[in-house]
């Protein structure tokens, strides 16, 4: 076999302070896991070994959604160190045909399929290839200590270093290449007199040093692990710069990049707009020339060519090209707008089709309608769709025009080219360019407000004077 690889998943991730394990924590739409598996999914490695302890269900579960291939779990059922999590990952067999194996922290969101390449190709005759980096403040990770001529000689956790050692910069990612015999050996020695009482998977490079161990100094962009919830925010914010980047590169217009969220499954064509507030999540497509924002949340929807959304929020919705969405609009899972249909200020939608050119202006509520071409839906209409015990369907067919505050009780049909009449109450099926009205007879009072000043007036002696 090739390449193969471990992933360390197994701890709670306590400087998280949450009860949910820290790989399972989302940043930038994915989950740290996730981020890691998906660094890793471009170089097709043979196996891929994650290894699952704390809420160890959960983060099988995370690591199966991937789809990704070669995957198995193991299960370190007590986190006695990372060291110990490499050696139960392989111990388990998994890995028996392995040459080299590659070692991934399952905290460190930022490495990039790129940067796993490089430490790969630089992997050559050695027992270990490291992936280090160097930062401003190295505070609580290992720090690689090199001899006068730059070899690593080892690595040297923060709580078991001298003051000196504490002064280096450079440290682990935790992020490693190394032979698998090699690793199984050192493993197999680990003892736990060190402050923290664990493996430490660190101190197996010691010991190989001699027949070689290389490092790929990179930067803490890529290599920054995240072990708390601020870093999980720092993290955050890189990896939606670098979707934003790609993004602007291809032809998007981002007018503010600090204050726009896309996640990493998200397309987008050249040409279209995404204003501040946008938060594009799931599985999005925005269309070119599309507008999105200001302050949107769409949830797996579909924006087609030129449309325009503002002010909104849909989900698992489609939105046809040239269609207008808000200000103020909802769209729930279901709802399509066809070519240039309009979905405007307060109305909510849910499994609805809005044919071509058809207008809900404002103020309404669609749900569970199929709604023709061309219709004008005049404010303040309802599809009553619920009888308290089940939804029903509304119709309206082509040209149909529905009068303001309209209570379309379902089930109904309103034929092609019917009109309802102002706050009437449909609850019978309308034919094909009939008008339906329901409501009373307006009565006219003549002289009524004349009538009601004098009789006031002579009241007004008692100086009752009320309104
Ligand atoms: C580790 C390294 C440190 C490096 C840092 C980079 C060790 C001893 N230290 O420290 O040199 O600078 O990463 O971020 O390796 N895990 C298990 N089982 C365990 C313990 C940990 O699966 O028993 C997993 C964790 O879930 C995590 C990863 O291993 O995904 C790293 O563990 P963590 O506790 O975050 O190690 P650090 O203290 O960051
Ligand atoms: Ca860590």
């Amino acid at each position: 076999m090739t390449d193969a690889a471990i992933v360390l998943a197994a701890g709670k991730g306590t400087r998280f302070r949450s009860d949910l394990a820290k790989v399972l924590h989302p940043v930038a739409g994915r989950t740290l896991l996730r981020w890691v598996l998906e660094a890793a999914r471009p170089l097709e490695l043979e196996r891929i070994v994650v290894v699952v302890g704390y809420q160890a269900d959960a983060v099988r579960a995370e690591a199966e959604a991937s789809g990704i291939n070669g995957l198995r779990f193991v299960e370190q059922s007590e986190q006695r160190g990372t060291g110990h999590a490499a050696r139960v990952a392989l111990e388990s067999g998994e890995l028996d045909d392995a040459d080299t194996v590659l070692v991934l922290p399952g905290d460190g969101p930022l490495l990039t399929s790129q940067v796993l390449g490089e430490l790969l190709d630089a992997h050559r005759g050695g027992a270990a290839t490291l992936l280090t980096t160097e930062l401003a403040d190295p505070t609580g990770l290992g720090r690689i200590v090199r001899d006068g001529d730059g070899r690593v000689l080892r690595i040297v956790e923060e709580l078991d270093a001298s003051e000196e050692e504490r002064g280096i910069d450079e440290v682990s990612t935790s992020t490693y290449v190394f032979e698998r015999e090699a690793l199984g050996r050192e493993l197999a020695r680990l003892g736990t007199g060190n402050a923290q009482g664990e493996e430490y998977l660190t101190d197996v490079v010691a010991p190989l040093a001699a027949a070689g161990v290389a490092a790929v100094v990179t930067a803490p962009e890529v290599a920054a692990g995240v072990n708390d919830l601020a870093q999980l925010a720092h993290a955050g914010s890189i990896l939606r710069s670098r979707i934003l980047e790609r993004l602007m590169l291809d032809g998007v217009t981002v007018v503010d990049p600090a204050a726009t969220y896309v996640g990493p499954d998200v397309t987008v064509e050249p040409d279209a707009v995404l204003l501040p507030g946008t938060h594009l999540e799931g599985a999005c497509r925005i269309g070119a020339g599309a507008r999105v924002g200001p302050d949107c949340r769409l949830v797996d929807t579909e924006v087609e060519a030129g449309a325009s959304v503002s002010y909104a929020v849909a989900v698992q919705s489609s939105i046809g090209p040239g269609a207008l969405v808000g200000p103020y609009a909802s769209l729930r899972p279901g709802t399509r707008l066809e070519a240039g249909a309009k979905a405007g200020t307060f109305v909510e939608m849910k499994a609805s089709t809005i044919g071509e050119g058809s207008k809900v202006s404002h103020l309404s509520y669609i749900g569970d309608a199929t709604i023709g071409r061309d219709v004008n839906v005049g404010a303040a209409t309802v599809t009553v769709n619920y009888d308290g015990y089940a939804k029903h369907k509304t119709v309206i067919g082509d040209r149909a025009s529905i009068g303001s505050d309209s209570m379309l009780v379902a089930p109904v049909r309103i034929g092609d080219d019917a009109v309802t009449g102002a706050g009437s109450v449909i609850t019978k099926d309308v034919p094909e360019g009939a008008l339906a009205v329901e409501r009373s007879e307006q009565r006219i009072v003549p002289g009524y407000t004349e009538r009601k000043r004098s009789r006031r007036g002579k009241a007004g002696d008692t100086e009752h004077g009320e309104h």
